[in-house]
């Protein structure tokens, strides 16, 4: 069965998903956007997990309890900073997609809801960050059959209304259907 993907507009804390999934920064310890908004949802329990990581590296992805938030979940993935796309970033940024679903799927998690990574603080384009999303979910989900269904957590109206657009492509969906 296909995977459904969809976009919602929402605090990604609210989310009664498996997994969330968290744009931090390298040294998982906190800090403010939804990665602020996660910790205080999820309350201190949260933070000292995180602390035994010692960090993630940009591009990758590390897994956690949610602790009192809806989702049994965190997924930690760290974006990279926007530098006028002259550093590698639509590889990094795939990457955080990619590996955030790797490791939902070596769980047997069913569900994940994603943020925006790297388009707030980071400053990564929201469109541009939005294709690589989608298109590196659906490359992805092809070898993660345990889960059915991704949804991308867009905060502002405009988020929504590109994700919308994006989704409803018809020449995207061959990847995965
Ligand atoms: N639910 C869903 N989306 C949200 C929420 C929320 N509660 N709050 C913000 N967003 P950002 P980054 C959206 O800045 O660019 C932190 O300090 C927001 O509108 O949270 O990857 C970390 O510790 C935007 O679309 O993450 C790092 O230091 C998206 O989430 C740094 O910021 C990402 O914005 C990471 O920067």
């Amino acid at each position: 069965m296909a995977a459904e993907l969809s976009a919602v507009r929402a605090d990604i804390t609210t989310l009664a998903v498996d997994a969330i999934v968290n744009a931090a920064n390298g040294s998982l310890l906190g800090g403010g956007g939804v990665d602020g908004a996660i910790h205080r949802a999820a309350g201190p329990g949260l933070l000292a997990e995180c602390r035994e990581f010692g960090g993630c590296a940009t591009g990758d992805a590390k897994i956690t309890g949610g602790y009192r938030l809806p989702a049994r979940f965190v997924i930690h993935t760290v974006g990279p900073v926007w530098r006028q796309g002259r550093a590698n970033e639509p590889e990094l940024l795939a990457s955080c997609y990619r590996r955030s679903l790797e490791l939902a799927a070596s769980h047997g998690l069913r569900s994940i809801a994603f943020p925006g990574v790297g388009t707030g603080v980071y400053g990564y384009p929201a469109e541009l960050a939005a294709g690589v999303a989608v298109e590196t979910v659906r490359a992805t989900l092809v070898r993660c059959p345990s889960i059915e269904q991704v949804v991308f957590c867009c905060f502002s109206a405009d988020d929504l209304e590109v994700y919308t657009r994006l989704l409803a492509d018809p020449h995207d969906r061959g990847a995965i259907r």
